[in-house]
């Protein structure tokens, strides 16, 4: 896993204006997508929630983060029925004609999981294969880069229901960011998974917050997410979930 670097030790410093007298943000995501959000006993957790706890702490805002699913959440930060989403966006062309993002704060790429015994050595071996993958995620880019747009893919509501596919056999192969796949056959072993990357078919790319277009708040965020990797304590969120 690839970190983003300028992990120094500055001196932290206080925040701008005292929480109180900013109005408390409503942030969306996609809590299906382990380890960077998923529930656990009831509770949103993961990597992404931390990294959000920590900025927020830094830009001096306090939050609430609702579980609101993965297509809803485009439609509420464009209709304003969120202050910004985290949930392991990718930072697109596309995607910024509508929307705005933070600085990056996390490398990406995609990686192809199947049951032991497929023949996947290479994205080309996706051609013929019953593909799934989360709807309207760069997996379904990656995928449809590879196959064709719709040709054998089924596309899903979120990861965690595409991983049950590929269990049930419902399709051969899911196409899904390389750390979520990772921690899906970590944490799977009975399940007889297992993922492979490809460097030349699958691009790297970036997650970012996401705001409506023009929001005030990604300068704020901007220069919060610095300090908060700057300040070294990305680097403990990154420990907490991924190791040195
Ligand atoms: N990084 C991919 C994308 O932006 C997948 C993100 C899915 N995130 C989630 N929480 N389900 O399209």
């Amino acid at each position: 896993i690839f970190m983003l670097s300028g992990c120094g030790n500055s001196e932290k410093a206080s925040s701008g204006a005292g929480a109180d007298e900013k109005k408390v943000l409503k942030v969306g995501t996609d809590a299906a997508f382990a380890p960077f959000e998923y529930m656990d006993k009831g509770k949103i957790v993961g990597f992404d929630v931390d990294f959000l706890d920590a900025v927020m702490k830094e830009a001096g805002y306090k939050h609430e983060l609702e579980n609101i699913g993965w297509d809803p959440l485009f439609a509420s930060v464009q209709g304003k029925q969120v202050d910004l989403a985290i949930s392991g966006i990718t930072i697109n062309d596309d995607r910024k004609q509508t929307y705005d993002f933070s600085t990056p704060y996390f490398e990406s790429t995609h990686m192809i999981v199947f049951k032991e015994g497929t023949d996947i050595k290479s994205a080309e071996d996706l051609k013929g294969k019953k593909i799934g993958v989360q709807n309207g995620t760069t997996g379904q880019l990656a995928a449809e880069k590879v196959v064709g747009a719709n040709n054998n893919i089924s596309k899903y509501e979120n990861t965690a229901v595409a991983f049950m596919a590929l269990e049930n056999n419902d399709v051969e192969v899911v196409v899904t960011d390389n750390v979520v796949a990772s921690e899906f056959v970590k944490n799977n072993p009975n399940s007889k998974v297992e993922a492979i990357e490809d460097k030349d078919s699958f691009e790297s790319e970036f997650y970012g917050l996401m705001f409506p277009k023009d929001s005030k708040l990604k300068a704020e965020f901007d220069a919060a997410i610095k300090e908060v990797i700057e300040s070294g304590e990305y680097a403990e969120i990154y420990e907490k979930w991924f190791g040195k």
